[in-house]
C-alpha cells in the first residue's frame, strides 16, 4: 500500500531526455517516490489520491549557485555601469563585492534571516525544491558563520545545500596581504565552518580581479583535508585556467565558464565536473563571450544552469527566467535547459541519489505546471505557470 497516487498529470521525469510520460502516475511512501509510470500500468493500491487536473509534473527545480544572503543592493553601480564603466573597474575602485560586503557585516542574523526569506519566496513560487548559498560578503570570521547560519535556517522552507566562499573578495582590512587573508581563511574560518557542519561545498572565486590560482589551490587543498567537496567561479571573465584547476581537484563543478579553453572542458569531462552556466550574470554584465557549449556537449559534460541570484552580477529572482535565458542567450534546447535546473543540477551539489528526477526511491519533491509541454518552461517570460510544489510528499498550498 502507497502513502499517496498522483494521477491525471503528465510526467517529465527528466530520468534522459525530458523522459516524458503521458497520462501518468506517480506514487509516495514515506516522503519518497514509490512508483513512477504510465497510469494505465498502475499495479497498486494508495491510502489517498490526487487528482494532478492535468498539469505536468516535474522534478522539482534545483538552483545550484547562488548568493542569496547579504544586505543592501547594488543599484546605483547598475546605473554607473550603464554610463560606461565596467564590472572590473568598479571592483577595482573599492566597489563591487566589497559594497556588500560593507552592508551585510553590518547586518545582525536575524536581519540577513528576514531579507533572505523574502527573495527566497520567488523560487518556492517558481517550483523550486533547492537551493544552494553561499557565504562570500562576510569575509571575517563572524560575518561568514553569520551568513551560513542564516543560510541553514533557510532550509526550514526549502532543501538549503550552503557553500563555503571567504575566497571570494580580499577584505579592505587585508588589501595588498592577499597571502594573510588566505592563510586566515585555510587556519580559521573554513575550520570553524567545518566544525560547526555549517558547508556542504567549499568555493572561491578564481579571477584576476579575485583570487590566484596558487592561492585556490591553498584553499581547495584545506577543504580536501577536512573533507569537504569544491566548486568553483571559473574563467568568467578572463580564462584564468580554471575549468582544469576545478577538475584537477574532482570539483563537483566549475560555474561561468565563459572563458573556458577546450582544454579545460577536456579536463572537466575527464574528471566528472558539472559546467554550470549563469546566462543571468553574462546577460546583467552584457558580456560578449559565450561559455563553450559546444564543446561542453561533444565531450559530454553535463550542463547545468543556476540563479546566481547576488546583486552585483546578477539580481535575478526567476529560475524560470533562467531556463529561457540560458536557450536565448546560450542555445540550449528547452530539453537541455530543464535537465540543467533538475538531473545536472542536482549533480552539480552532489545530490544525484535523492534528487534531480522522478525515480523510485528519490525524495519525493516535485512541481505540478499547468503548460502543454515542458518546453513551455522554458519558452515563456514572465509567466509562473506553477500550480502546486510538493515537498518530502507533502503539498504546499499553491506555489
Ligand atoms: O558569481 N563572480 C563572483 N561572484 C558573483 C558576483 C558577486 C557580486 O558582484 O556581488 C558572481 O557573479
Ligand atoms: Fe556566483
Amino acid at each position: 500500500m502507497h502513502d499517496a497516487l498522483w494521477t491525471n498529470c503528465h510526467l517529465a521525469t527528466m530520468r534522459a531526455g525530458c523522459g516524458e510520460i503521458r497520462d501518468g502516475a506517480l506514487a509516495v511512501t514515506g516522503g519518497r517516490i514509490s512508483w513512477v509510470g504510465p497510469r494505465s500500468e498502475w499495479p497498486g493500491r494508495a491510502s489517498e489520491e490526487h487528482d494532478a487536473r492535468g498539469a505536468w509534473i516535474t522534478p522539482g527545480l534545483i538552483d545550484c549557485h547562488t548568493h542569496l544572503v547579504y544586505a543592501g543592493n547594488r543599484a546605483h553601480e547598475f546605473e554607473l555601469r550603464l554610463k560606461g564603466a565596467s564590472y572590473e573597474e568598479i571592483a577595482a575602485s573599492g566597489g563591487g563585492i566589497l559594497s556588500t560586503v560593507a552592508a551585510t557585516r553590518a547586518a545582525s542574523e536575524d536581519e540577513l534571516f528576514a531579507l533572505a526569506s523574502r527573495r527566497l519566496a520567488q523560487w518556492r513560487r517558481e517550483g523550486a525544491a533547492v537551493i544552494e548559498i553561499k557565504s562570500g560578503y562576510g569575509l571575517d570570521l563572524d560575518a561568514e558563520l553569520r551568513m551560513l547560519r542564516v543560510a541553514r535556517r533557510l532550509g526550514e522552507a526549502i532543501t538549503v545545500r550552503t557553500t563555503f566562499l571567504g575566497a571570494h573578495a580580499v577584505p579592505p582590512e587585508y588589501r595588498g596581504r592577499e597571502d594573510d587573508y588566505i592563510e586566515f581563511l585555510c587556519e580559521e574560518v573554513l575550520p570553524a565552518a567545518a566544525r560547526e557542519r555549517l558547508a556542504d561545498a567549499v568555493d572561491a572565486f578564481c579571477e584576476r580581479i579575485a583570487f590566484s590560482a596558487a592561492q585556490t589551490q591553498k584553499v581547495f587543498r584545506k577543504a580536501k583535508e577536512l573533507n569537504i567537496p569544491v566548486k568553483l567561479h571559473a574563467d568568467q571573465l578572463s580564462d584564468s585556467g580554471g575549468a582544469a584547476l576545478a577538475a584537477g581537484f574532482g570539483a563537483l563543478s566549475a560555474d561561468h565558464l565563459e572563458y573556458s579553453s577546450e582544454a579545460g572542458v577536456q579536463a572537466m569531462a575527464r574528471a566528472g565536473t558539472v559546467a554550470v552556466l549563469l546566462p543571468g550574470a553574462y546577460y546583467f554584465l552584457r558580456e560578449k563571450q559565450t561559455p563553450p557549449v559546444e564543446a561542453l556537449r561533444r565531450r559530454g559534460v553535463p550542463i547545468a544552469l543556476a540563479t546566481d541570484h547576488n546583486p552585483g552580477s546578477s539580481p535575478v529572482s526567476s529560475p524560470l527566467l533562467v531556463l529561457n535565458l540560458a536557450c536565448t542567450l546560450f542555445r540550449l534546447t528547452p530539453e537541455e535547459a530543464l535537465a540543467g535546473m533538475t538531473r545536472h543540477a542536482a549533480h552539480a551539489l552532489g545530490m544525484q541519489a535523492s534528487h534531480g528526477t522522478l525515480e523510485v526511491g528519490k525524495q519525493a519533491d516535485f512541481a505540478l505546471w499547468e503548460v502543454q509541454s515542458p518546453a513551455e518552461l522554458a519558452y515563456a517570460i514572465g509567466a509562473n505557470p506553477c500550480v502546486g510544489r510538493v515537498r518530502a510528499g507533502t503539498l504546499s498550498a499553491g506555489c
